[in-house]
C-alpha cells in the first residue's frame, strides 16, 4: 500500500520536503457517525471498494462479499472478548490519501467513540432518510461542536420511502443546531425514487440499480434546461415538485458558504443510497473536496503546524490485550505534524524518554501492515509497553510539544462494584485501576464514605461486561455490580466547598480518579436546581485529562 512512501526513502534535502508537503496536503482524516443501522457501514464499503482497497471485481454478491472484508478486521477486535473499539482504515481516492475513523456505534457505544472524534478532522453524518437525526446521532454530533469540525451530511436510503425533504432539513437544524445547506436534492423516494438533482450544475442525475456494480456506477444525467427531456425523465409530477422545492430552497435555503462549513456552523447535505451504490460518489468526489487537509492541533497554547518536519502525533486510544496469547497492549497515535519514519526515535514528552516505537502499523481494509512511515494526518498502532496514556505526545527528540489532552466524556451509565472474595481486595483495586487508566472505564470514590465499593461510571453499558470479563480473565477476580441510578455527571470547575455546598436530595458527591471533586445527579433538572441554590458553582460535562 505505501510503495511509492518507500522509494520517498530514497530522496533526500529539498526533494523529500516538497514531498513531505504533498503527502499531508493529500490527506483527508474523518470520522463516519450515525446512529446505528443509517448505513455506516454500507457506505463505508462503497467508499473502500472506490478506493480500491477492497475488491469486488467478478462479484455478484457485491455487499456481502464487501461486508466479509470489512467484517474480518472488526474479528481481529472481536477475538479479544465482548470489548469492539474504533481503529483506521487507508485508501486512496482521486489524488486524496484517505483515512476513515471506525466509531463503534450500537451496544459497542463507549468512550472510544468520543475519542475517536479527537482524532479527526472532519465528520460525515450519515442520517436514515425515513427516520432523521436518531440519538446517538446527536450524542455523537455534540463532540464535533466542541471541536468546531466539518460536518458533511449524507441522507442514506432513498430507494425507501423517505421523510420530506424539507423536514429533514428541519429536523437536522432543531434537533443539532447547524444551519443546512442542501448540495443536491431528491427526486421521489421510495418506489418512486427518480434521482437525485446536482444544484451547482443544474442536472438531473438518473437513479439507476448499481447494486451489481462493482465500482462507481455510470452516472446518466440530464440538464434541467432541458425540460422536455428532464419531463420525459422524471415525470411531470416529480418536476413540477422539484422546480416548486427549488424555488423554496433558492430563496430561503442558507447559502453554500465554505468558511461556515469548515468552522463547523453549516452542513453540505447529500442524498442517495448507499445499498444501491448511488449518489455515494458524487458526496464522495465533493466531501474530499470540501473537507479539510490535516488541521494543526494545539501544544502549550500554539497551535503546530502539520506541515513542519517536525514529527508529533498523540495518543487518542489504547486497547489492550488484542492478542490474548501475549496480553499486549496497541496505542493509536493521531499523527499532527511532519513525517513518521518507522527508523527514527522519538521522545515521550510525558516519560521524557527517547525511544523507537515498536511494531508500528496500520490497517488497510482487512489487513494490518507493518508501516515504514506515515504522515501528519495518519494513523498508526504501536505495540505499548505499558508506557503510554490516552493524550500522551510523542514528537521528534528535542522538540517541546504537549498536546492538549484529551478530554474525559461523561459516563452515561454508573454501578456500584466490590469483589466477591474480601481476600482478593489488592487484586480488584490493582485490576479496576489499570483498566481505567487504560480509559475503558471511570471510576469514583465516595470522600469519607468509608466505603470499601467503588463506583463505575461508563459511557455505553458494554463497558460493564467488559470490565468483569476482564477483571475475571486477567485479574482472576469476581465482582458484583448494582446499578446506580444516576444519569448526570458534572466536573466541579469552580472553587466551591463540597462541604457547603448545597444541592437535591438526590445528588452524589464522589472524586474521580484524580481526586478532583464531581456530582452525580439522576436528572437534569437537580443539575438546574444545584447550580440554582449556588451562586459562583461552575459545572462542566468534559474535564480535560491534560
Ligand atoms: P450501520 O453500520 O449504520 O449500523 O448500518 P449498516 O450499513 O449495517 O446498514 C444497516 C441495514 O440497512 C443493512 O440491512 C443494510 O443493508 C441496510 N442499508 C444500508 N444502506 C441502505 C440503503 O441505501 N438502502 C436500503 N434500502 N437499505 C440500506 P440489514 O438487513 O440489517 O443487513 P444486511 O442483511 O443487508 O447485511
Amino acid at each position: 500500500m505505501f510503495p511509492e512512501f518507500i522509494e520517498n526513502l530514497e530522496m533526500h534535502g529539498e526533494q523529500q520536503e516538497v514531498d513531505t508537503t504533498a503527502e499531508i496536503k493529500s490527506r483527508r482524516t474523518f470520522a463516519i457517525i450515525s446512529h446505528p443501522d443509517a448505513g455506516k457501514t454500507t457506505l463505508t464499503e462503497k467508499f473502500l471498494l472506490y478506493g480500491g482497497a477492497i475488491n469486488l471485481a467478478g462479484s455478484v454478491k457485491g455487499k456481502a462479499t464487501a461486508r466479509h472484508a470489512v467484517s474480518d478486521w472488526m474479528e481481529i477486535e472481536k477475538q479479544r472478548g465482548i470489548s469492539v473499539t474504533s481503529s483506521a482504515l487507508q485508501f486512496h481516492y482521486n489524488g486524496a490519501c484517505v483515512n476513515i475513523l471506525d466509531t463503534p456505534g450500537h451496544q459497542d457505544f463507549s468512550e472510544d467513540t468520543y475519542r475517536t472524534l479527537m482524532a479527526a478532522d472532519c465528520a460525515v453524518m450519515v442520517i436514515d432518510a425515513s427516520k432523521g437525526v436518531e440519538a446517538q446521532t446527536k450524542k455523537l454530533f455534540r463532540v464535533c461542536t466542541m471541536r468546531h469540525i466539518p460536518i458533511f451530511t449524507f441522507i442514506n436510503k432513498l430507494d425507501r420511502e423517505a421523510l420530506d425533504t424539507f423536514a429533514l432539513m428541519e429536523d437536522i437544524e432543531n434537533h443539532l443546531g447547524i444551519e443546512t445547506c442542501p448540495v443536491n436534492l431528491p427526486i421521489g423516494s421510495g418506489a418512486q425514487f427518480k434521482g437525485i438533482y446536482e444544484r451547482k450544475s443544474r442536472q438531473i442525475v438518473m437513479y439507476g440499480d448499481t447494486q451489481k456494480g462493482t465500482k462507481e456506477g455510470t452516472e446518466h444525467r440530464i440538464d434541467l434546461s432541458d425540460t422536455g427531456r428532464a419531463r420525459e425523465a422524471v415525470g411531470e409530477e416529480a418536476l413540477a415538485l422539484l422546480l416548486e422545492e427549488l424555488e423554496l430552497f433558492d430563496g430561503a435555503g442558507a447559502d453554500f458558504d465554505l468558511t461556515a462549513v469548515r468552522e463547523g456552523r453549516l452542513t453540505p447535505v447529500f442524498f442517495g443510497s448507499a445499498l444501491q451504490n448511488f449518489g455515494v460518489g458524487i458526496f464522495l468526489r465533493a466531501f474530499l473536496e470540501m473537507a479539510p487537509e490535516p488541521a494543526g492541533r494545539i501544544s502549550e497554547g500554539q497551535i503546530i503546524d502539520p506541515l513542519t518536519d517536525d514529527f508529533s502525533a498523540f495518543v487518542f486510544k489504547i486497547q489492550a490485550n488484542m492478542n490474548k496469547a501475549h496480553r499486549d497492549r496497541i496505542a493509536f497515535f493521531r499523527i499532527c505534524s511532519g513525517r513518521y519514519d518507522a527508523e527514527d526515535e522519538v521522545a515521550h514528552t510525558q516519560s521524557g524518554r527517547t525511544l523507537r516505537l515498536s511494531q508500528p502499523q496500520t490497517l488497510i481494509a482487512n489487513e494490518r501492515k507493518i508501516l515504514k512511515e506515515a504522515y501528519a494526518g495518519d494513523i498508526i498502532g504501536v505495540f505499548d509497553p505499558g508506557l503510554f496514556s490516552i493524550g500522551d505526545t510523542i514528537c521528534t527528540p528535542g522538540k517541546s510539544i504537549r498536546y492538549e489532552g484529551i478530554p474525559t466524556f461523561a459516563p452515561e451509565h454508573f454501578a456500584r462494584v466490590r469483589q466477591i472474595d474480601t481476600m482478593k481486595r489488592k487484586q480488584f483495586v490493582k485490576g479496576i485501576e489499570q483498566i481505567a487508566q487504560e480509559g475503558a472505564i471511570q471510576i469514583f470514590h465516595e470522600p469519607d464514605s468509608g466505603l470499601e465499593e467503588i463506583i463505575v461510571g461508563v459511557v455505553g453499558v458494554l463497558q460493564f461486561e467488559v470490565l468483569k470479563f476482564r477483571l475475571e480473565n486477567e485479574y482472576n477476580v469476581e465482582i458484583a455490580m448494582d446499578a446506580l441510578p444516576y444519569e448526570y455527571i458534572r466536573w466541579v470547575d469552580s472553587d466551591t466547598d463540597l462541604k457547603t455546598l448545597s444541592g437535591t436530595s438526590d445528588m452524589k458527591k464522589v472524586t474521580d480518579l484524580k481526586g478532583r471533586p464531581l456530582l452525580l445527579f439522576i436528572n437534569e433538572w437537580s443539575v438546574n436546581m444545584t447550580l440554582e441554590r449556588n451562586p459562583g458553582l461552575i459545572l462542566t460535562e468534559f474535564k480535560n485529562n491534560a
